[in-house]
């Protein structure tokens, strides 16, 4: 059996370069917070414990992750990594396996980092990356076997070290305690003053225990953010590997540099996305289902063979199997089209479903409405579902036919093959099968003329 994992995430720091109110970690990567994809990460390896070291930004980071089950530390003041890790001790276990990560690197994956936890059961474990430009990282010192010595950061370093090109990724992994024993003896002795982390390994170097060093998979695993900048080429990687994945399952992507996924997007084969398309939350595409250019799609299910149309905005909908939406049409939470519905321009359909085959193609307000099958909404059509207090609902039942320009007054009821002549202000329930119009007759005035300013 494996010994118990505990992850502590670093999440102190000030983030100085981001320039923001926000504490760093609370900025957003492809819709979440970057703690919250380490957070995510710790979550997979199924870590027993989860502890977060804050400090910058005060309760924000705590009250931002109440709800996460992880453990949150106060650092106050902050004097290094090294320090940080040590405050976080009173909260973590004796036994087992502590890996250390940080809030600032977001894209670290699972399976990376099982490799740095399998490493430290024989001792201390370092991830670490060659980079062509090492500037600004910590240097792994090796001797002539290649054992690792130490890790000796950017300001401390001579021109030999400075030259090297194995950098420190700052995830690592020990016993916690061991850690914990390394930590006790850390001291400020450096260019900046700080009780540094990267120490323990020169530590547990001299003390003849191995130091285990793994690679990341992907070398954007390890970026850190420390500009809004670097958040931003960060993004575009996310959205680059998500883009992959998708074409990799059978999806066709006009643009796979012009797509958004900030949640996630499940898609079945042979989806089409046109360009310029944001998916939020948790969305589902069926097969087949098309996807036109510009549209915004949050939490929302989308059945085989649909078409969402150009610059349709969808919240919390369900479109059923080759319905065709927009374009530029809105559904907000509980709109539930059936099959083969109809929705068109510049319609909103809120709480309502709108049942297999009926069309609302122009220029129509459905909300709390029950509509069902193969009835036609005609351009204009309102259901008045608000008295200024309180919601009603209006029926519409099968077959039925609402003329332009219609005002349903909630609470009515439509009967089955209902028609309402067009311009109706529906106060009454309508019966079925008959025509229900209510608008003033008609009339023309014979020998009527129009006044004129010369008689
Ligand atoms: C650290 C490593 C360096 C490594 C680099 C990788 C040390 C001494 N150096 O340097 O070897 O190459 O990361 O990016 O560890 N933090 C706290 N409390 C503190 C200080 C920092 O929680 O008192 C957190 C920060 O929020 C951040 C992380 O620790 O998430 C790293 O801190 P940072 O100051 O960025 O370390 P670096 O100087 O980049
Ligand atoms: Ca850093």
């Amino acid at each position: 059996m494996n010994p118990p994992l505990q992850v502590v995430i670093l999440a102190a720091g000030k983030g100085t370069r981001m320039n923001s109110a926000l504490p760093k970690v609370l900025h957003e990567l492809a819709g979440q917070p970057l703690l919250g994809h380490v957070l995510g990460a710790a979550a997979a390896l199924g870590a027993a414990r989860t502890v977060v070291v804050y400090g910058h930004g005060g309760e924000a980071v705590p009250s931002a992750f109440a709800g996460s089950g992880a453990h949150f530390v106060l650092q106050e003041p902050q004097l290094g990594t090294g320090h940080a890790l040590r405050e976080a001790l009173p909260a973590l276990a004796h036994e087992g396996i502590t890996l250390v990560l940080y809030g600032d690197v977001p894209l670290i994956q699972p399976d990376t980092l099982r490799a740095v936890v399998s490493g430290a059961s024989a001792g201390l474990s370092v991830l670490t990356v060659k980079l062509d430009d090492p500037t600004g990282y910590g240097r792994v010192v090796r001797d002539a076997a290649g054992r690792v010595l130490r890790i000796v950061e950017q300001r401390d370093a001579d021109a030999r070290v400075a030259a090297l090109r194995e950098v420190n990724t700052g995830i690592l992994a020990a016993p916690a305690g061991r850690l914990a024993a390394w930590l006790a003896r850390l001291t400020t002795d450096n260019a900046q003053s700080e009780y540094y982390l990267t120490d323990v390994i020169a530590l547990a170097a001299a003390e003849g225990v191995a130091v285990h060093t793994s690679q990341p998979a992907q070398p954007w695993e390890v970026m850190g953010v420390n500009s809004r900048e670097q958040l931003a080429a960060m993004e575009r990687t996310v959205q680059r590997e998500t883009a992959l994945r998708l074409m990799t399952a059978g999806v066709s992507l006009a643009d796979p540099q012009r797509l958004d996924v900030r949640g996630t997007l499940d898609c079945a084969p042979d989806v089409h996305i046109d360009v310029g398309c944001i998916f939020e939350g948790r969305v589902q595409v069926g097969p087949g289902a098309r996807i036109g250019p510009y549209c915004v799609i949050r939490d929302s299910r989308i059945e085989a063979g649909a078409l969402v149309a150009a610059f349709s905005h969808l919240e919390g909908a369900q479109v059923g199997s080759s319905a065709r939406v927009g374009p530029y049409a809105r559904l907000r939470p509980g709109a539930v089209l059936g099959q083969a519905a109809h929705v068109g321009n510049f319609v909103e359909i809120k709480a309502t479903s709108l049942g297999e085959g009926s069309k609302a193609n122009h220029l129509a307000y459905l909300g709390d409405a029950h509509i069902g099958r193969n009835v036609n909404v005609g351009a204009g059509t309102i259901t008045c579902n608000y008295d200024g207090a309180h919601k009603h609902r209006t029926v519409i039942e099968d077959d039925a036919f609402i003329g332009s320009d219609t005002q349903l007054v909630a609470p009515v009821r439509v009967g089955r093959g209902a028609t309402l002549g067009a311009g109706t202000t529906l106060t009454k329930d309508a019966p079925e099968g008959q025509l229900t119009v209510s608008r003033a007759r008609q009339l023309s005035v014979p020998g009527w003329k129009r006044p004129s300013k010369n008689p």
